[in-house]
């Protein structure tokens, strides 16, 4: 079994009087699959926001591979969020809104486009994806 990818340890936010997450204590190992299962407002979203970088936690730490990433910012964080909503720029093909980061990043043409079929084929939308150029 591989290595843990991210640690969790410990982690506390509150909101005001709110404890919303307390020592949380959680850890995921590489290509491991997990779900946050819980009613609205357990903290699901608050956790994912400390992972990500968007939120601080009041105390506890964040390791990602072997190094605690408390301070880093997002977008030096090697993670991804796909958010609840407006996730998709409405004026692009579904291919150019899966092109977007990766040609941000600078990747090649051909590189994206193996990526876009690579993520259409995955969710059965193969021939789905418009217009890319
Ligand atoms: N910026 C904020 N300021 C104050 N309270 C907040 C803030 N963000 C979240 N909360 C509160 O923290 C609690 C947890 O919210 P969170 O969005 O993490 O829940 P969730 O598990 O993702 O819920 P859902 O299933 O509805 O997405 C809720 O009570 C919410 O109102
Ligand atoms: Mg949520």
């Amino acid at each position: 079994m591989s290595n843990k990818l991210i640690d969790i340890i410990d982690i506390t936010k509150s909101y005001d009087e709110n404890v919303i997450l307390d020592k949380l204590n959680l850890y995921i190992r590489e290509n491991e699959f997990l779900t946050l299962l819980g009613p609205s407002g357990c903290g699901k979203t608050t956790l994912l926001r400390i992972l990500g970088g968007f939120e601080t936690p009041d105390s506890g730490n964040i390791i990602f591979d072997g190094k605690n990433i408390n301070s880093l910012p997002p977008n030096r964080r090697q993670l991804n969020t796909v958010f609840q909503k407006y996730a998709l720029f409405s004026h692009m093909s579904i291919a150019e809104n899966i092109a977007f980061g990766l040609r941000i990043k600078g990747k090649s043409k051909g590189y994206i486009r193996d990526k876009i079929h690579y993520a259409l084929k995955l969710v059965n939308l193969e021939g789905y994806g418009g217009s890319f150029s």
